[in-house]
């Protein structure tokens, strides 16, 4: 059973990703306040020992005032920051990180282990960067991107609000894809990509549009 501290991080979201995230916090050297997800189904199971207490609301019961939102996809991430306009979100950063001490990282951030953040990079709110991903110097992540693990960013890329690079992705220095953009794993994104779409392959290409989603 897991330490329930006052001064502990709330995790929200019970999924596969919390686990990970679970694991960073530890590493991190934060404790963990307790598991809470919407989904009843999970309340009383366990992640990592770490019991699922209830819906996130009843973090507030806890005492619990900091938090980090445990949900990889963007926009379930983004509706859950806009439910808990109080809270204090925690920015996590794995030990076995290298990132450069002028990088900026917004509240809510995770970064997870053997990622490398290079020189004058600004990283938005609630992203996630993901294992062993690389982020290029002078690179703009907007708030809830999501880069998968083995990412890797060249130099002064820009990834607009809430795009989902997906597992190895390649981005050429100075390339930029647009807002809730998804690019599918293993694309090389050779030029920008525009917003709202799913592009895939070497080079990426656009697939399809994406649906606009009510934000
Ligand atoms: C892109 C992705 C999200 C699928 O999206 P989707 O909207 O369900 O798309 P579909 O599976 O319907 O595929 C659409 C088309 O793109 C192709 N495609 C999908 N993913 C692709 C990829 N990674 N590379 C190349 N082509 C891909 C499909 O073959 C399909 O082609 P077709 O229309 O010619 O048959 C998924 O394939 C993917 O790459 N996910 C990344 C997962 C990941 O990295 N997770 C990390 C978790 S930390």
């Amino acid at each position: 059973m897991g330490l329930m501290s006052m001064e502990g991080v709330a995790v929200i979201g019970a999924g596969g990703h919390a686990g990970v995230v679970i694991d960073t916090l530890l590493e991190a050297g934060f404790s963990v306040g307790g598991v809470f997800d919407d989904d009843m189904t999970r309340h009383g199971t366990e992640i990592l020992g770490y019991e699922v207490l209830g819906p996130p609301e009843a973090l507030r019961d806890y005492g619990l005032r900091k938090a980090i939102v445990a949900i990889g996809d963007n926009h379930t991430r983004y509706a859950m920051v806009q439910r808990f306009p109080d809270l204090e979100w925690q920015t996590v950063i794995h030990p076995d990180t290298h990132v450069h001490p002028n990088a900026q990282i917004g509240a809510g951030t995770i970064v997870m282990v053997r990622s490398v953040i290079r020189p004058n990079v600004l990283i938005g709110a609630h992203a996630i960067i993901n294992t062993a991903a690389v982020v290029g110097h002078e690179c703009v992540v907007e708030d809830f991107v999501h880069v998968a693990g083995s990412t890797h960013l060249g130099g002064e890329c820009y990834i607009e609000t809430g795009v989902f690079l997906g597992l190895g992705v390649v981005m050429v220095p100075g390339t930029r894809v647009g807002a809730w953009s998804i690019v599918g794993a293993g694309g090389a994104i050779t030029k920008n990509v525009p917003s709202q779409v799913l592009a895939v392959g070497v080079p990426a290409q656009v697939k399809k549009s994406l649906p606009r989603r009510p934000l």
